[in-house]
C-alpha cells in the first residue's frame, strides 16, 4: 500500500495513505493529538486507580500511541499489558522516517521505539520488565475478547473512510472486551458514533478535543 511521511502543525510527523485518503493523525499535530486523546483522556484517567493496566489499541500504525504509553507508564512504574491490532503494517522505511524515538532524550527508551516495530507479530513480547506488547496482524473485525481490558484506544481511520469499523457490531465487541469500569477513548466525536456507543451500553462523555478539533469521546462501561 502506498504511503508517505508528512509533517504536522506541531512539528511531529505522521503518515498519509492515498488509498483511504486519510492521515494517521490530526494535521494540527500528531503528537499533541495522541497525548490529548489517548494518554490524557484514557491512560491518565485510569492509572490513578491501578498500577496495572491492560490496554487494547485498534490500529498500531506508526506505534506512536504505544510508545507514548510506554513512556508514560515508566513515570508511574506501572505494569502494562498492551495488545494492538493492525491489518496493514507499515514498511520499515516509513516508521524509521517518523523519528518518534526522539520524543524522549533517553537513549535506552529511544531504542524501545524500534524494538516495538521489529518484534514478532502475533506473539506476546517483553519490551521491558514492566511493559508487555502483543501486536496482532489481523482485521479488527475478527477480534473477540471478554472482560480483558481496562482501556481501549479506538484509533481507526475516520467513519467517512472506513464506515465498517464504526458499527454496532464492532462497538459491541469493544464493550465485551472491556472490564467493568473500562473506558474506550477516540478522537471521533460524530453524533452517530456516540449514538451507537450509547446503544451498546456505554456511558458516553464528550470531552474537549485536541487542538483543531472541538470535541473527542470517552465511553465508559458500567455494568448495571
Ligand atoms: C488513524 S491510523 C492510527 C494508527 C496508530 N494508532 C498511530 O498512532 O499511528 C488507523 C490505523 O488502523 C489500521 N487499520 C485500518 N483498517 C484496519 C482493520 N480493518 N483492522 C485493523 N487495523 C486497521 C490502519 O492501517 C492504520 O494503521
Amino acid at each position: 500500500m502506498e504511503r508517505s511521511v508528512v509533517l504536522t502543525a506541531d512539528g511531529s510527523s505522521s503518515v498519509f495513505v492515498p488509498y483511504f485518503d486519510e492521515y494517521y493523525h490530526s494535521v494540527h499535530g500528531a503528537l499533541q493529538e495522541s497525548v490529548h486523546v489517548f494518554i490524557d483522556a484514557g491512560f491518565l484517567f485510569k492509572i490513578n486507580n491501578s498500577k496495572e493496566l491492560s490496554i487494547l489499541e485498534i490500529g498500531f500504525g506508526t506505534g506512536l500511541n504505544t510508545f507514548l504509553t510506554f513512556l508514560e507508564a515508566e513515570k508511574y512504574n506501572a505494569k502494562i499489558d498492551y495488545v494492538t491490532i493492525e491489518k496493514f503494517p507499515l514498511e520499515r522505511n516509513i516508521y524509521e522516517a517518523l523519528h518518534f524515538n526522539t520524543i524522549t532524550d533517553d537513549a535506552n527508551k529511544q531504542a524501545r521505539f524500534m524494538s516495538m516495530h521489529t518484534i514478532d507479530w502475533n506473539k506476546k513480547s517483553k519490551v521491558n520488565t514492566h511493559f508487555y506488547l502483543t501486536k496482532l496482524h489481523i482485521d479488527v473485525l475478527d477480534f473477540k475478547a471478554s472482560n480483558m481490558f481496562d482501556i481501549i484506544y479506538f484509533d481507526a481511520f475516520a467513519p467517512t473512510a472506513q464506515k465498517e469499523l464504526w458499527t454496532t457490531a464492532v462497538f459491541t465487541a469493544m464493550y465485551d472486551a472491556l472490564k467493568n469500569e473500562g473506558v474506550l477513548v477516540t478522537y471521533c466525536a460524530k453524533g452517530e458514533v456516540k449514538r451507537i456507543l450509547k446503544s451498546v451500553g456505554f456511558v458516553v462523555q464528550s470531552l474537549p478535543g485536541p487542538i483543531g478539533k472541538r470535541e473527542m469521546t470517552r465511553a465508559i462501561k458500567l455494568n448495571k
